[in-house]
């Protein structure tokens, strides 16, 4: 049986509800990543590094809540606190002390966190902190980098230079388009000359700190220090968008991590212990935009305005202060690092034994698993170690591949993210070892079907 056949023999259920859905969703999902072909897996329930299907089927979970479930499914001291909550109110239509709590632990945790704003996602995050830097500066132009993805808002829509009608643009104003100038990562030159040439007029400059693609396309650091010289040099407002890595690579981010403090940073998923929520924080002359009044208390001309129904729900306050507070004790990520560094290793292991094209690569506790493209293995079994001339550009499994290997190691009992795995703290020796394993298997499968 092929890869295919087994996935749908195994999956009936999925794809009986993919065909109700197709008449309620467009292309019968949610989110863009959830499409899949022939159809995509309907999950039931999930606990720890596992989740089951509507089949039936038991999977090690590397989706891991699109990277918002550092701490696994179902953390007890998470639970605890949404159940407590929901009896005492979900919506207290005032102010409530589980906002301040939750927002106390963002300022403790993250360097640049003079001041915290909560919003309901990531998207909200970035699109107020380009706001607010516009409203700062006075300037309107938004620097960004090629791939590097800070959700679905007009303001951060641009992925390549000179895109104007690809799919992911349809709808965007033309202004909002002219507003975001695109540039190569790693390029100081070009980074450079552009500063120079917009002298004045960008008010923002937006980084994924690790690189596009969670960290598949990796800035280097002496990148990431020389954009912080030149942006604190020309008044431009430095935003690290650490929705991906703010508690992951290090209970403060990537800033902490680097000793590198941007002027503002976003975040999302692991802020919300796997509720919705995003906060935009840092620098308080920058936030202090959102104020009524000026320091003096007089009413400001113009001010950014910042409502939102749910904005620091009380559940997700609650559920967010309960995982930062386990966040901080440093424990999370080391297990999920440990964990990642393992299956890196031992997936390296498992691709050269197969004599294929590839690597596994990451930093932390995301994984890429780049198949069909020659590259030299991670030197200490997990960084990358592209020798290519050209910093900016690397290569990744093409989208074919991709979804095969996706659905043979769903086969096995894995659900990767594509080709990421998504580690967290409840990734244990047992699923590390079950994975390594699944990982064998599926690429045996592929080379049987001769699609590595
Ligand atoms: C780096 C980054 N920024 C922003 C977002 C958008 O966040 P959200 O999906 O909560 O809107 C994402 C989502 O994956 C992301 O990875």
């Amino acid at each position: 049986m092929t890869i295919l056949e087994t996935y749908e023999r195994t999956h009936a259920r999925s794809a009986a509800m993919h065909r109700t859905a197709l008449s309620v969703f467009p292309d019968g999902v949610t989110h863009d990543t959830r499409r899949f072909t022939p159809f995509p897996l309907y999950v039931e329930r999930a606990q720890g590094p596992r989740k089951w299907d509507v089949d039936g089927n038991e999977l090690i979970d590397y989706v891991t809540g699109h990277g918002a479930l550092l701490l696994g499914h179902g953390r007890a001291e998470v639970v605890e606190a949404v159940q407590r909550q929901a009896a005492l109110g979900t919506h207290l239509g005032a102010s409530h002390e589980h906002e301040i709590a939750w927002g106390r632990w963002v300022q403790q945790l993250i360097p640049s966190a003079e001041r915290v704003r909560f919003t309901s996602s990531g998207t909200e995050s970035v699109q107020m902190a380009v706001r607010l830097a516009r409203a700062f500066t006075g300037r309107e132009l938004l620097l960004k980098f090629e791939d590097h993805f800070h959700g679905w808002s007009d303001t951060v829509s641009l992925m390549h230079p000179g895109d104007d009608g690809p799919p992911a643009v349809s709808g965007v104003t033309s202004g909002a388009l002219e507003s975001q100038l695109v540039l190569p990562v790693n390029n100081v030159a070009v980074l450079e000359r552009t500063i120079a040439e917009h002298r004045g007029e960008i008010a923002a400059a937006i980084i994924e700190p690790t690189g596009a693609h969670m960290g598949g396309v990796p800035v280097e650091v002496d990148f990431l220090f020389e954009l912080r010289r030149l942006t604190e040099q020309e008044g431009i407002v430095l935003i690290f968008d650490e929705v991906v890595t703010g508690f992951r690579v290090s209970p403060g981010g990537a800033q902490a991590y680097y000793g590198l403090t941007p002027d503002m940073t976003t975040l999302a998923k692991i802020l919300a212990g796997g509720l919705p929520g995003g906060a935009v924080t840092g620098r308080a002359d920058i936030l202090s935009e959102m104020n009524f009044t000026d320091g003096a208390g007089n009413p400001r001309a113009r001010r950014v305005s910042h409502p939102g129904t749910f904005n620091a729900n009380p559940l997700s306050a609650v559920a967010g202060a309960a995982a930062l507070a386990i966040v901080a004790t440093g424990e999370p990520h080391q297990a999920a690092n440990r964990a990642a560094l393992r299956l890196a290793r031992g997936m390296n292991d498992v691709i050269r034994r197969h004599e294929i094209a590839g690597c596994v690569y990451g930093q932390g506790s995301i994984l890429h698993i780049l198949l069909g493209h020659e590259t030299s293995p991670p030197e200490d079994g997990i960084t990358w170690n592209w020798t290519g001339a050209d910093r900016s550009h690397v290569p990744h499994t093409g989208p074919a591949l991709t979804a095969a290997f996706r659905r043979a190691m769903i086969n096995e009992g894995v659900d990767p993210m594509g080709t990421r795995l998504i580690v967290g703290a409840a990734h244990d020796d047992e699923e590390v070892e079950y994975t390594i394993a699944a990982f064998d298997r599926s690429l045996g499968h592929l080379q049987e079907e001769r699609l590595l």
